[in-house]
């Protein structure tokens, strides 16, 4: 019997900061040590030639969860967290989406139900809020986010789920009153909302006219009024899947006038464009997502953004929905692009086309990679230091990658449930071979060693990247003009 339970030998580690030669101890799920010649272990692995980064942290996808239009996702917490760690994510964090009207308690009660005797690697949920009634806003909300639910998301665009300005304002400050982050899906309502019955009174109504109904100029428009609103209430904010340079200049400019904004891009806006959308029959549908896949110019702007800091994480927005009429048709064999069910999958394969193309083609270096993949992630949505990185301390989930593992992509290698994939026949070098949950292997040379229900829920902490810059607006002095209970902390 050794004093650790397992040793990785021989492989290069690297984390957001450093790349570094060093064995790795793990003992009762725990790495313990890094360093040489640590000893000896009960099991060991050997990581000669290999990569051993910490397992991804997926900060936005849709599992088990009935889109606002009705249709249920193709991958349950099994299928969806299988397809997970097969890429190298260890951590996944959905949403636990309230439909108008519902407790959000009841909410959170329904996803631990399908997700506990399912999930196959650890979870948080994020929330996402659509009805903010008094209710929710001065009870509801508050409890989750002392048990845990430490972020939720809002939306600016979808008749079911949109939050006006004035609703915005008031998620913003119970947030900033309980300590919160706020997801926002910026996009202008009534600009898609005209676009789209002009589009629709043309007979314009294939797959392609969704890419022209959801325009640049909406992403613009919509992050620069959410930026407006957190400013206001000096209660920072994290702009989810954005995909035009528009939005991401937005960003950039709050950010270079130090207000607490932060972004995502997804591969989506990196891989696909709006020409996708076009392709023959109905097969522009696969490709259909919001915001949209746009231009080559727009694909260069998401790939700067990247690399010089303005997005701080890379999640895959995983939201879904089967080639049939259980998913992108479930309208009928030729839905209008009003019908089709918004959402591309990309949970297996997010950490994979970055590394390859970003990583591999020399656009980011591979801390970077590990920043925006699972450290950045496990930062912002307070579950750091256990995820997210390889320290003493910390979970031990960890991805070895072969970086030199040359495939064509394939639905068929994939994991999921959704029967298609939207990246298929681009080529790519590097997959994680060994990947493991709390130092147990899940994966293993394309073998599944984990089991349903072996993931652990996790309730997160709030994050130091949610707390207000304290730098209020001189209208919203609390000494001044309100008393200070309206903004709490
Ligand atoms: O098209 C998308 N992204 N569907 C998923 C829902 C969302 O807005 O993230
Ligand atoms: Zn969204
Ligand atoms: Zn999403």
């Amino acid at each position: 019997m050794s004093y650790f339970d397992l040793l990785i030998r021989n492989g290069t580690v690297a984390t957001a900061a450093d790349t570094f030669q060093a064995d790795v101890a793990v003992k009762d799920g725990r790495v313990v040590a890094l360093g040489e010649n640590l000893g000896t272990a009960d099991h060991e692995i050997d990581a000669s030639g290999k990569l051993v980064l910490p397992g991804g942290v997926e900060g936005h996808c849709h599992i088990e969860q009935i889109s606002s239009s009705g249709i249920m996702t193709a991958d349950d917490f099994y299928s969806g967290t299988v397809s997970a760690v097969f890429g190298g994510t260890t951590t996944v964090i959905p949403f636990a989406a309230q439909q108008k009207g519902a407790s959000l308690r009841q909410t959170v009660e329904d996803y631990h139900a399908c997700a506990g005797p399912k999930a196959v690697i650890d979870y948080g949920f994020h929330l996402i809020i659509s009805d903010p009634s008094d209710q929710v806003i001065g009870q509801e909300l508050p409890a989750l986010i002392r048990d845990g639910f430490t972020s939720f998301k809002v939306y600016m665009t979808y008749d079911d789920l949109r939050l006006d300005d004035y609703q915005m304002l008031e998620v913003l400050s119970a947030a900033r009153r309980n300590g919160a982050m706020v997801m926002v899906h910026a996009e202008n309502h009534d600009m898609i909302r005209w676009l789209s019955q002009k589009l629709l009174d043309a007979n314009h109504w294939q797959p392609q006219y969704h890419a022209v109904s959801h325009s640049r100029a909406g992403e613009g428009e919509a992050a620069h009024r959410a930026i407006a609103l957190s400013r206001l209430m000096d209660q920072p904010i994290l702009v989810v899947h954005v995909s035009s340079e528009e939005a991401m200049d937005e960003i950039r400019l709050a950010q270079n006038k130090g207000l607490k904004i932060f972004a995502e891009t997804c591969p989506q806006y990196l891989f696909l464009t709006a020409e996708d959308l076009h392709r023959d029959g109905m097969d522009g549908a696969m490709f259909c997502c919001s915001p949209p896949p746009r231009g080559a110019a727009d694909q260069a702007a998401m790939w700067r953004g990247l690399a010089n800091g303005t997005f701080s994480i890379f999640s895959s927005d995983h939201a879904p929905y089967r080639f049939d009429d259980s998913g992108k048709l479930k309208a009928g064999p030729e839905p209008t692009f009003k019908q089709i069910a918004n959402g591309v999958p990309g949970i297996e394969l997010r950490l994979p086309l970055l590394f390859s193309e970003g990583v591999g083609k020399g656009r980011i270096d591979l801390n970077r990679f590990v920043a925006l993949t699972a450290t950045n992630v496990a930062k912002l949505y307070g579950l750091s230091p256990r995820k997210g990185t390889i320290a003493v301390g910390s979970d031990a989930d960890i991805a070895i990658w072969d970086p030199d593992l040359e495939q064509t992509i394939d639905h068929a290698m994939l994991h999921d449930d959704v029967g298609y994939t939207p990246y298929a026949g681009i080529k790519i070098k590097g997959w994680p071979t060994t990947v493991l949950s709390r130092g147990r292997v899940v994966v293993a040379d394309g073998a599944l060693h984990g089991s349903r229900g072996d993931g652990q829920f996790l309730a997160r902490a709030v994050s130091e990247a949610a707390a207000p810059l304290g730098r209020l607006e001189p209208e919203m002095d609390p000494a001044r003009n309100f008393g200070a209970d309206l903004l709490g902390r």
